[in-house]
């Protein structure tokens, strides 16, 4: 919106941009084994199910066994008729949003956008991750979270116990910003709706908003800092909603992966579940 869009390079790496991907992913293999590490780390993963006693995370409440499974809708089949259509199931619903953003011409960034990232993942799932905005590998495959930040989610995601296909994946703005520049409040605004929407179909446990942007825009509240809320549970509309630090953060900045590792942990207990346990 106002600012021209278009960023000096028109999206293509130059051989500096490709330098530092290559050191962003080397970088990254070292965070995966710190990661794994946690795995290792007998504090992490107590052999005994029941009372951890090992919780510095935040958690407000200690959550007793939470909301019984969703109820699964079952397939009304097809309908003859003329009675109003039921409800959207959340995969169709996703399906037609996914097909909206497609069409979107909302805000500026729609002109820069090679494809847009709806979101993806399990229109079931109990955990919903929320980032910020496609990058170039995410703008150019049309997926969330699939450059060097995104090798780091799935990892983490994985080390909750969790497979990538488990959970939902989706970000504030649906189209590239330039440059990977954040988001602007116009271009929030506008794409909000389809992430609420999102959320509202889904309606998973719990919400893990990735960074400041998510933060801001799922709270409403752009005085607020993802230093200060890491680890809070806050609340989206009645489901919890915890902000943690982003994973391109977490890549310039390795020692932030320990707290945000606290609050992944956090989010496992809060779920009811138990880490997977590793090498042991
Ligand atoms: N960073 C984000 O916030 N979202 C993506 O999809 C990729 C990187
Ligand atoms: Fe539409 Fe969102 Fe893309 Fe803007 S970023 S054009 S609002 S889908």
């Amino acid at each position: 919106m106002g600012n021209d869009v278009r960023g000096p390079g028109s999206g293509v790496r130059g051989p500096d941009n490709r330098e530092s991907v290559l050191a962003d992913l080397r970088e990254q293999l070292l965070l995966d084994q710190d990661f794994g590490l946690e795995f290792l780390d007998p504090q992490a993963v107590l052999p005994t199910s029941r009372g951890r006693s090992h919780s510095p995370e935040p958690t407000p409440e200690p959550p007793p066994i939470i909301v019984p499974a969703r109820p699964r809708t079952p397939d009304p089949g097809p309908r003859t008729g003329g009675d109003p259509p039921p409800s959207p199931l959340p995969a169709s619903e996703l399906t037609s949003i996914a097909a909206q953003v497609a069409a979107c011409r909302a805000c500026g960034l729609c002109q820069t956008r090679t494809n847009t990232v709806p979101g993806e993942g399990n229109p079931a799932a109990e955990l919903v991750f929320v980032g910020e905005g496609p990058g170039a590998d995410e703008d150019v495959q049309g997926r969330p979270f699939v450059g060097a930040a995104g090798e780091l989610l799935t990892a983490m995601i994985q080390a909750m116990g969790f497979r990538r296909e488990d959970v939902y994946i989706a970000n504030v703005v649906k189209c590239r910003p330039p440059g990977n520049r954040t988001p602007e409040s116009g271009e929030v605004a506008a794409c909000l709706p389809y992430l609420n929407r999102q959320l509202l179909a889904i309606r998973p446990k719990i919400i893990v908003a990735l960074g400041n942007t998510p933060l801001r825009a799922l709270t409403g509240d752009d005085k607020l800092g993802i230093t200060a809320q890491r680890g809070k549970m806050l609340d989206w509309r009645g489901i919890p909603l915890l902000p943690t630090f982003h994973p391109a953060y977490l890549l310039r900045n390795p020692p932030a992966k320990k707290p945000c590792w606290e609050d992944l942990k956090a989010v496992v207990k809060f779920l009811g579940r138990e880490l997977p346990k590793r090498g042991g």
